[in-house]
């Protein structure tokens, strides 16, 4: 069994953590990003290489203002409180998503975080913000089209894999493991070219009460798995 380099996380389940409480929805959010915290720190001691974790998707502005707004201003928060943080940690901090829609002072404070933490040698920790994977490769797609109107003397005629991982929002191994949390069986349109041999782990536990142990299992189950990559 490989050793896993990236983990992949669809943080789910704040919503109802919050619900189950009386609390406002917002709460659960909150309270997610302990949990984040805990889980980028504990992945790092792990010797895991990348974390990507799933934040706000294109989906999600079709949410109430209330909550559009307060998942911003976390983000932002966030932003600005964590670089102390990450810098100790020494994580490097990425960001995969559409800049479209992002107010503007959040995408000055995720260029930021970008620049302090990117000689840092540790975990990378890339968060999905405003991604949706369909969007993904649509954009790599119109990047191509872009340079081929651009340079028409280097225009692509045909392009492998490999050369078309590298327009996307970032380029990073495959995650070997995608981790869902609250139960639910789906994707919904999270890294949908990275995850085409991801090993799926669900669990019930709510991202609010995601401990080490539930990564630890997660791990211990990826373990236990035969890969086989089409083959026999
Ligand atoms: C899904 O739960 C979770 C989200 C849409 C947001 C995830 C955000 C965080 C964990 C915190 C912010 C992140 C950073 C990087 C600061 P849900 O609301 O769909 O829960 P539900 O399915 O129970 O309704």
């Amino acid at each position: 069994m490989d050793i896993i380099k990236h983990i992949a996380i669809i943080m789910d389940g704040n919503g109802r953590w919050a619900e189950r409480r009386g609390l406002l929805r917002t709460f659960g959010h909150n309270e997610g990003v302990n949990s984040l915290r805990c889980t980028l720190e504990h992945a790092g001691k792990l010797g895991i290489k990348y974390l990507t974790v799933f934040a706000f998707s294109t989906e999600n502005w079709k949410r109430s203002t209330e909550e559009v707004n307060a998942l911003m201003k976390l983000f932002k928060l966030y932003l600005k409180n964590e670089e102390k943080n990450l810098m100790e940690k020494n994580v490097k901090f990425l960001v995969s998503g559409s800049k479209i829609g992002v107010p503007e002072d959040l995408l000055e404070r995720i260029e930021h975080l970008k620049k302090v933490t990117a000689n840092n040698t540790g975990i990378v920790f890339n968060v999905a913000f405003n991604y949706g994977g369909r969007s993904e490769i649509i954009d790599a797609v119109n990047l191509i089209l872009k340079e081929n109107r651009e340079n028409i003397e280097n225009t692509k005629k045909e392009i492998t894999e490999e050369e078309f991982s590298k327009y996307l929002y970032n380029d990073l191994p495959y995650p070997e493991l995608l981790i869902r949390t609250s139960g639910e069986f789906r994707i919904s349109n999270f890294l949908l070219w990275q995850i085409a041999y991801s090993e799926i782990y669900i669990c019930d536990t709510l991202w609010p009460d995601f401990s080490e142990k539930d990564l630890d299992d997660a791990i211990a189950s990826y373990n236990q798995r035969d890969r086989r990559f089409g083959g026999i």
